[in-house]
């Protein structure tokens, strides 16, 4: 399915060796342009320096998530002091592996929208300060639109498609017209999926136990469902059931298995560093509410997009991204719904699911290619927490009042 994307994986194995020995003869075999993605906009520092076919020639990056996990959260001061530490390193450890210096690049993208406004400016100061002192071009990168457009680095997808980002900090569902012309059909009201995964695994204290205490909550549900026996012990509300939006909000979900939690702490007379002994199947069940609100709402977009003629029937592609498409069964249940629909559900490995430099760097090779948003330098109101994506279709897809069944999907469980 991802044959281009190994190739590519092959390519830079090999740019990697050619480089180390003939650095001159390489840099003429690249294809233009080369440019070097900064992303720091949560709590990974990302650096990766990718040509203008898609070839990764070097990368790095340094994940606060371990420290994030054993503090209990994102604290963003310690996020900013940690990207401070790190960036130098792992943009000179990027271009170390592939062999180049900043002389070398075309153009240096780096997230500018939306996160945590003292992580994005760590990124933001590096990259000027890289531009002024080498004269180089800049690229500022919105992190949702490069999240959205790397799977065109690894596979060769048409203009429209459909895409789904489900990570820590968003949940959106969206139409790619063009590299530049996103159109949002519906967003998270409140948490994020990933958002609440780490929550309630945190309040699970799933940390305690050896396997589960460096990994991503989100990671450590799934993983702990795996060995669920009964999955659908708990029922719980589907969220926004009578809302015909593709909205969504989780904060339902999170509130509903904390009480439960509670219920089964106080049951089981859980104390301290102790866990419910039935929270496989607990995660199991969280997994499952998440899974059948995402793939509810997903199938009311595809609905819209088919009533409202915006994807090309014959060419009908849905790409889920961001740190929780990582999750299996999370993108079985979209590709269950999909498959309903006709359309090709298409994800990356993790490795480019989660939050990375490839990914800023690639949008950067794409804007240069079409000649949109290079700038010599940014200015304040570049740097947006808050922006959303694209034009805002949330009340469209409202009129249109399409009625859809929620989708049970337990039985995912036994495939
Ligand atoms: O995209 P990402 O790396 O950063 C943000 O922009 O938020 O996503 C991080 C989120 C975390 O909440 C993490 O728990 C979640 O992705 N995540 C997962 C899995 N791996 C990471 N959620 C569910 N299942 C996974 N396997
Ligand atoms: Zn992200």
């Amino acid at each position: 399915m991802f044959h281009h994307k190994y190739c590519n994986i092959l390519k830079r194995t090999i740019v990697h060796s050619l480089n180390r020995k003939n650095h001159v003869k390489l840099s003429e075999n690249l294809t233009k342009p080369i440019v070097l993605g900064i992303e720091t906009s949560c709590d990974d520092t990302g650096c990766a320096i990718v040509d203008g076919t898609g070839n990764i020639l070097g990368e790095a990056l340094f994940s606060q998530n371990a420290l994030h996990v054993r503090c209990g959260g994102i604290n963003p001061l310690v996020a900013h002091e940690l990207h401070r530490d790190n960036i130098d390193n792992v943009v000179n450890e990027a271009l170390g592996n592939a062999g180049l210096k900043i002389k070398d690049v075309d153009a240096i993208a780096v997230t500018t929208k939306p996160g945590l406004l003292i992580s994005l400016q760590v990124g933001v100061k590096y990259a000027k300060y890289l531009a002024k002192q080498y004269n180089k071009p800049l690229i500022p990168i919105h992190h949702m639109e490069a999240h959205a457009l790397i799977p065109r680095m690894c596979k060769d997808i048409p203009f429209p498609f459909i895409v789904l980002l489900v990570s820590g900090g968003h949940c959106l569902l969206a139409v790619v017209n063009h590299i530049d012309d996103f159109v949002l059909l519906g967003q998270s009201i409140d948490n994020a999926p990933g958002e609440v995964l780490d929550k309630i695994a945190r309040r699970m204290k799933l940390r305690n136990i050896p396997t589960y205490s460096t990994m991503a909550g989100g990671r450590a549900v799934e993983l702990a469902a795996k060995g669920a026996k009964y999955p659908d012990l708990f029922k719980f509300p589907l969220p926004l059931a009578r809302y015909r939006d593709c909205n969504f909000s989780f904060s339902g979900i999170k509130d509903y298995f904390v009480r439960k939690l509670v219920q089964m702490e106080n049951e089981h007379g859980i104390m301290g560093n102790e866990i419910i002994p039935e929270y496989r199947d607990f995660c199991a069940a969280l997994q499952l509410a998440v899974a059948e609100h995402l793939v509810h709402r997903t199938e009311r977009a595809l609905l819209f997009c088919e009533e409202e003629k915006l994807i090309d029937t014959s060419i009908k592609n849905i790409i889920v991204s961001g740190g929780v498409a990582c999750n299996d069964f999370i993108f079985k249940s979209i590709e269950f719904i999909a498959n309903k629909w006709n359309y090709k559900t298409i994800r990356l490995p993790p490795r480019l699911c989660t939050d990375n430099g490839i990914m800023i760097a690639w949008n950067g090779v794409e804007k240069y290619k079409k000649e949109l948003d290079i700038v010599s330098d940014f200015n304040i109101k570049d740097i947006d927490p808050t922006a959303p994506l694209g034009r805002n279709y949330i009340n469209n897809v409202q009129a249109a009042n399409l009625p859809v069944k929620a989708t049970k999907l337990h039985i995912l469980y036994d495939t």
